[in-house]
């Protein structure tokens, strides 16, 4: 079964042929970064715009990296939910209209749950269900359980702002550029833990919840000084600066990691499926390894699909559509109502 993958929920326009859910015959991805890093994050009426720009362009991209005629396409999946409305508005416009010209299936799908979905898919073994998804990405840091392949319950999530956004609000006030996840990484690097103290958040009567808010003022705080804001100079030396990235990413990744092993022991989880574009941190995946008890396994996605892309879309609504989940068969028009 070949399957079209439509993704649009943030800042990223990406199509996929996947078939049969797991073997990817071709995989987009049109960033816009560039576009929103004067803003230090993403702004959604450019966001929406340059879909529109970039929706057709891309899906015939895919089309023919893929080598396939679009009819020979059996579904057309869509992110349908969450994320900004006016570039969900536009993935779901134009899936609906070709799902309604070209004939052919279309089924919506959980965007967050998909995220989780690409661990799974990047690995040729059979997933292990019961078991636990962490999502950190840009605006979800969510737990779940997943109890099989259509069915991710959810356990915890952020009560404030996801990891990647405290990576990329950290990063700007560091004059880091966005998205700031990836130059945090590279700064920590030349730092080192100690001479900076941080406290995780804490979510009462919330275990497997997580807050990042507190953490990001109090790095306001040793940037720019007690009671400043965001627009007051610098006070850090460079080697301060290094040591402030590190520790602030020590800290919420093992906060993370804790929690996300905590649920682990208590729901008697033995495998855990990650993802999200934070996924990609690799000081956070050698943490978690060396954190973690050698009864549990961590799986990881492919590079390639950490981030937004539309083969986790593809993928995840082969399995919506195989296992005909009723929540899932909407009718183009219902697309949103998800
Ligand atoms: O999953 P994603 O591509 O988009 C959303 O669905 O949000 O995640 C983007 C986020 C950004 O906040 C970015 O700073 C973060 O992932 N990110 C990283 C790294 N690479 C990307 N965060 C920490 N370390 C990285 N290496
Ligand atoms: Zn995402």
């Amino acid at each position: 079964m070949y399957v079209l993958g439509i993704e649009s929920t943030c800042d990223e326009t990406a199509v996929a042929v996947v078939e049969d859910g797991k073997n990817i015959l071709s995989n987009v991805i049109y960033s816009q970064a560039e576009l929103h890093s004067a803003f230090g994050g993403v702004y959604p009426e450019l966001a929406s715009r340059e879909h529109i720009n970039q929706m057709i362009p891309t899906i015939k991209k895919a089309l023919a990296e893929a080598g396939i005629n679009h009819k020979q396409l059996d579904l057309i999946s869509v992110a349908a939910s969450p994320g900004l409305i006016g570039p969900l508005l536009m993935g779901t416009t134009a899936a609906r209209t070709l799902s309604y010209a070209w004939d052919i299936p279309l089924v919506g799908v959980n965007h967050i749950d998909a995220h989780v979905y690409s661990a799974i898919m990047s690995e040729e073994k059979k997933p292990h269900f019961p078991s636990l998804g962490l999502v950190v990405s840009g605006g979800h840091t969510n737990l779940y359980i997943i109890e099989n392949i259509n069915t991710y319950k959810p356990i915890g999530h952020s009560v404030d702002d996801a990891l990647g956004e405290a990576f990329d609000k950290v990063a700007k006030l560091l004059d880091l550029p966005y998205p700031g996840g990836p130059h945090i990484e590279a700064l920590a690097k030349k730092g080192t833990l100690g001479p900076i103290q941080l406290k995780p958040g804490k979510v009462k009567k919330a275990p497997y919840s997580f807050s990042f808010s507190g953490l990001k003022t109090e790095v306001l705080y040793l940037v720019k000084g007690q009671n400043s804001s965001p627009k007051s100079p610098t006070i850090l030396d460079p080697s301060q600066r290094a040591n402030l990235a590190h520790t602030f990413q020590h800290v919420a990744f093992t906060d993370i990691i804790k929690k996300t092993l905590l649920a682990a022991n208590n729901f008697n989880l033995k495998s855990i499926y990650i993802g999200g574009g934070v996924s990609q941190n690799n000081y956070f995946n050698n943490l978690f390894s060396k954190i973690k008890p050698s009864s549990i396994d961590l799986h990881w996605p492919k590079k390639e699909l950490c981030s937004d892309n539309g083969a986790m879309i593809a993928g995840l609504g082969f399995h919506h559509q195989k296992e005909k989940c009723k929540d899932f068969q909407v009718k183009p028009t219902k697309i949103l109502s998800l």
